[in-house]
């Protein structure tokens, strides 16, 4: 068997508009998954039962059922429901944020349970309510000690967005299928669409890396 480095080189201008599609995915859907995740890692910590409860059945819903299942569900499930098909970039974005929340609002979660209880009874004493506590001092110490798994979650994310293929979003494993479908060359493409994720995920990592020094956690008491 040898190597078609051409077809390589000629196929790396459209894997490229892939990554990046499969980057915006990954940036969203953290992005959108941090928002929801900080809250439903607060309620996870919440007084009241009822949100505690609601925040663990989503948690444990999402990250008990696979992504590929949540895809599908919204993908070709959910139409049934409203009625009208949803826009795979749409059903994409919606099923990886959701999915992504669970993940981040245990990293949430363990965040701000690392931070000592003091610091929560020191805000009080002061006059600020449980939210602005929250807010000015327990979030901005939690943040810098969960860079590490929010990196890690990136990483996951931006490998596990591959999954949305199967509804045919067009993201960088999705390009790789269908120049094999005209090409046939499997060997040359998954080893390039692979090459290519690597080189995606060692950049985050460096990314976090430095994200890391820079925030290197001052708030050792
Ligand atoms: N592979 C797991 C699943 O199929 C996780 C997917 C999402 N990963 C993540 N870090 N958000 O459910």
């Amino acid at each position: 068997m040898n190597f078609d480095f051409n077809l390589v080189l000629q196929s790396i201008p459209l894997l490229l508009m892939g990554a990046g599609v499969t980057v915006k995915i990954t940036v969203l859907s953290v992005g959108f998954g941090l928002l929801i995740g900080m809250f439903a890692g607060m309620a996870r910590l919440s007084k009241i039962w009822m949100v505690r409860v609601a925040a663990s059945v989503y948690v444990d819903f999402i990250r008990g059922t696979p992504l590929l299942v949540q895809i599908f569900i919204i993908y070709f499930a959910l139409p049934m429901v409203v009625g009208r098909q949803i826009d795979p970039f749409i059903a994409a974005i919606t099923a990886c944020s959701i999915n992504s929340g669970a993940y981040i609002a245990e990293i949430f979660r363990a965040g701000i349970q690392s931070i000592d209880n003091g610091q929560m009874e020191a805000g009080r004493s002061l006059g600020m309510t449980w939210g602005q506590t929250m807010q000015y001092v327990i979030l901005p110490q939690a943040f810098k000690r969960i860079i590490p798994p929010l990196g890690n979650e990136f990483i996951a994310m931006l490998k596990d967005s591959s999954l949305v293929s199967v509804i045919g979003f067009e993201e960088l494993t999705r390009r790789g299928q269908l120049i094999i479908a005209r090409t046939y060359a499997s060997f040359e493409i998954w080893l390039t669409v692979a090459f290519i994720y690597l080189v995606m995920t060692l950049t985050i990592s460096r990314l976090v890396d430095y994200l890391e020094r820079r925030y290197k956690i001052d708030d050792k008491h």
